[in-house]
């Protein structure tokens, strides 16, 4: 399928401001089909966000549609095969139209109408009968009110509806449509493609628990911290207005709380985002049942304000909504926290990957570049992400600019310092989150051995090379003074989170800091890294020329790194970071990194295996250990149980991964989003370390399960779908002798290396070895 070219039409007669509400536009065309259909499609896709019937029956069971892309540039349209469900005869096709993404709140400060101003819907239905092949276009023919139930709509801050408005029977043939008015032909500059992504759907259901809150409120706790809606039922006079307001936790003093969602540090700063997570519901008279149509929250409890009856548990369900992965794998241990930790990860992706890979549900549910960088791998254990990141790393692409400059948040959203000034458009080309575009393909490749994501990539990656060279060419003000000719190859300018969130940082604070002062060691790594990965995929691409430029990059950036960064071949930080990160890219050889790795490992000991690391390294910081052989530190560092930790805020009750080490301190307080998927990455590390399915061959051409037991875990076990068949490890360990069952598919040559050092090779098949473990 093809781009398309669509006639666009605008529902709206009044003109629209921001500081208004927005209701829903209730759109309806009315098709008479003499004869008996052969063949319907339907074409459509909206400016916005649309749920489409045909004759009263939902089209499909996707939600938010059209999905979200770079609408400046692209669109995804939607296709329908109408064949069996048109009739012969009258039909309907009737759509709500919301503000979606296009329209609605968007990023931290949640600035409306970044894309446009103008909701709009386009449709094309062609149908073959025996008299010939009729086509139906959005036009003026198409219907339109906005006095329907929805008078207010947003994504991520209110819905609000009046059933009193309800518009019964607007789905079916012979509607008295007589008050809605006409369409008005609108208009598109940008590409309408074909879906790409994965479906956005409703998923698994929570039941809840009622809580009367110390401040005598009623709370809704369903147990599980997620996106999604509520779905209610409620019985009362027409006209009584409710409330449910979404939050992820409770505060110290055990009352319902958003406080949270808000970025710590940002209501000094004076950017506060409307936050909203509110249903506002007038119902109609009798017993009623509804779930928000276009607000989805990040939430586990719920505070209902104003119930006009006793509230009934049974009364109200939590539904997660999000891209329809399958899990294709699975990792469990004897240590329950573990397992609570890689559950609670996996919820985090599942909150996060709704059409796009965001940070938060909630706070700002922007695709940060950098959350699913070091995320990827953990993602790809989990769910076959290649539809989700393939729609991604296409608007990624689109945003790039003249120059080769990558943006930092995909799609893009806004960011307004002072309420009603001017929207500026973020700065680009963060190390480590811009870097995303590089590093996905990579590790899409490693985990389905196929070029495609490379080569859809490649141009791109290139020119953001050329583009970070140029800036390190550049110098930094403040470093004007420093002298030496490799200081062209080292990166500090432009702008960089730099590794961000290292334990006791305040966001906001480190966000300012970074504006002035870009981390060069972070930036310069990142250019040798995606430098490198641009000589691997020139190599794999069969491109000589860019394989050998790039990799004389990559050379001459790492020498620069080394020269300006390490010491005698040391380190000389007190944070944890600077340790992991030249391990971890390979700017040093394995030699090396022996000294690294041991001041790494004494200072893991002497911190009390608390964690010391932020976003950039978390996710390496085990393998690291491992690699060098402090497998006792990797694991007391992973089960430690003190904060900053992973198993911290297990011990605390959380159902999902925090964005902060300190999300609920020994009071009770939250802070921050606790919905953050990237600090769960480690569970990358229990698949191809603990369970020992590491990632050696690209798409499991060969397999190597090389598990490294370890801290108090007397077993382990993991199964992944890979593109090859089932792979499966699971270790135990009795009376001193470690045994190990493993399958990999048949045909593919494996690799078992036990613990005592001992090879096995089979060619796929069960295996069940043994041996002494110390
Ligand atoms: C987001 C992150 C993001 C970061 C950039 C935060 O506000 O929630 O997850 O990557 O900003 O440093």
């Amino acid at each position: 399928m093809t781009q398309k070219t669509f006639q666009f039409i605008n529902p709206e007669c009044s003109t629209f401001s921001k500081d208004a509400a927005s209701p829903a536009s209730y759109i309806r065309r009315e098709i008479e089909i003499s004869g008996d259909v052969k063949r319907a499609v339907l074409h459509m896709t909206a400016l916005g966000v649309y749920k489409a019937y045909l004759n009263g029956e939902e089209l499909d069971d996707r939600l938010l549609l059209p999905g979200f892309t770079n609408y400046h540039e692209r669109l995804q349209y939607q296709t329908y095969d109408l064949t069996d469900r048109l009739n012969s005869g009258k039909n309907v096709i009737g759509v709500i139209l919301g503000e979606g993404w296009y329209r609605g709140c968007l990023g931290l400060t949640s600035v409306k109408a970044f894309y446009g101003s103008k909701v709009q819907l386009a449709a094309e239905l062609e149908v073959e009968t025996d008299d010939g092949i009729s086509v139906w276009k959005t036009d003026e023919n198409w219907l339109a009110t906005q006095d329907g139930p929805i008078r207010q709509n947003d994504l991520k801050t209110y819905e609000t509806v009046d059933m009193t408005k309800e518009l019964t029977g607007w789905l079916e043939p012979g509607y008295d449509a007589s008050g809605w008015h006409r369409c008005v032909i609108g208009g598109y500059d940008g590409k309408c493609v074909p879906h790409e992504g994965e479906p956005v759907l409703e998923r698994e259901q929570f039941p809840a628990k009622v809580l009367k809150t110390p401040d005598g409120n009623t709370v809704l706790d369903f147990g599980q911290n997620l996106s999604g809606h509520v779905q209610f039922t409620v019985t009362g006079k027409a006209g009584h207005t409710v409330t449910l307001k979404m939050g992820e936790c409770l505060d110290e003093n055990g009352n319902f709380t958003t406080k949270n969602l808000q970025a710590e540090g940002s209501a000094e700063m004076g950017f506060n985002g409307a936050l909203g997570q509110c249903l506002t519901y007038t119902l109609k008279e009798g017993s009623q049942t509804y779930k928000s149509q276009f607000l989805i929250s990040g939430y586990q409890y719920v505070l209902l304000e104003n119930w006009p009856e006793e509230v009934k548990a049974d009364n109200f369900t939590s539904i997660a909504v999000y891209s329809a992965m399958p899990f294709i794998s699975d990792f469990t241990c004897s240590n329950p926290l573990i397992n609570q930790f890689v559950r609670n990860s996996q919820w985090s992706w599942r909150s996060n990957s709704v059409d796009i890979p965001t940070d938060c549900p909630t706070r700002e549910r922007a695709g940060w570049g950098g959350d699913i960088n070091v995320f990827s791998e953990t993602a790809n254990f989990y769910c076959d992400t290649r539809k989700f990141l393939h729609k991604y790393l296409g608007d990624f692409m689109s945003l790039q600019t003249e120059e080769g400059s990558l943006p930092f948040i995909i799609p893009e959203v806004p960011f307004e310092l002072i309420k009603g000034l001017k929207t500026q458009r973020i700065p680009y080309s963060s190390a480590g989150w811009a870097d995303a575009l590089v590093n996905i393909p990579m590790v899409l490749y490693r985990f389905y051995g196929d070029t495609s994501e490379m080569e859809f990539v490649y141009e791109a990656a290139k020119k953001y090379v050329d583009y970070d060279l140029k800036r390190a060419k550049k110098r930094n003000w403040n470093h004007l003074l420093r002298l030496g000719k490799h200081y062209d190859y080292i990166l500090d300018t432009g702008f960089h989170w730099g590794e961000w969130l290292e334990p006791g940082s305040v966001m906001v604070k480190d966000g300012v800091k970074a504006l002035f002062t870009p981390d060069a060691e972070v930036a310069t790594a990142w250019l040798y890294h995606s430098a490198k990965q641009v000589s691997e995929m020139a190599h794999l691409l069969g491109k000589p020329e860019d394989e050998a430029h790039y990799a004389e990059i990559a050379k001459t950036v790492r020498n620069a790194y080394r020269k300006e960064f390490l010491k005698g071949g040391k380190v000389t930080s007190k944070r944890q970071c600077r340790y992991v990160r030249p391990i971890a890219m390979g700017l040093v050889d394995y030699e090396e990194g022996r000294v690294i790795a041991k001041q790494l490992n004494d200072m893991v000991i002497t911190g009390g295996y608390k964690i010391g690391t932020g976003f950039l390294t978390t996710y390496r910081i085990l393998m690291v250990l491992c690699d060098y052989g402090y497998v006792d530190t990797a694991y007391k560092l992973m089960e430690n149980e003190g904060c900053p930790g992973w198993l911290y805020e297990v011990k605390k009750g959380a159902t999902t991964t925090w964005e902060n080490w300190l999300g609920v301190d020994d009071n009770g307080k939250p802070t921050d989003s606790l919905n953050h998927y990237s600090p769960g990455a480690a569970v990358a590390w229990l698949y191809q370390y603990c369970a020992g399915i590491r990632l050696e061959k690209p798409g499991f051409e060969e397999i190597k399960i090389q598990p490294v037991p370890g801290g108090s875990l007397t077993w382990a076990k993991a199964n992944y779908e890979s593109c090859k068949g089932t792979i499966v490890s699971e270790w135990k360990i009795e009376n001193g002798i470690f045994y190990l069952h493993v399958q990999t598919p048949a045909g593919v040559p494996t690799t078992v290396i036990l613990p005592d050092g001992s090879n096995h090779t089979s060619n796929g098949g069960v295996m069940n070895l043994d041996c002494k473990i110390g």
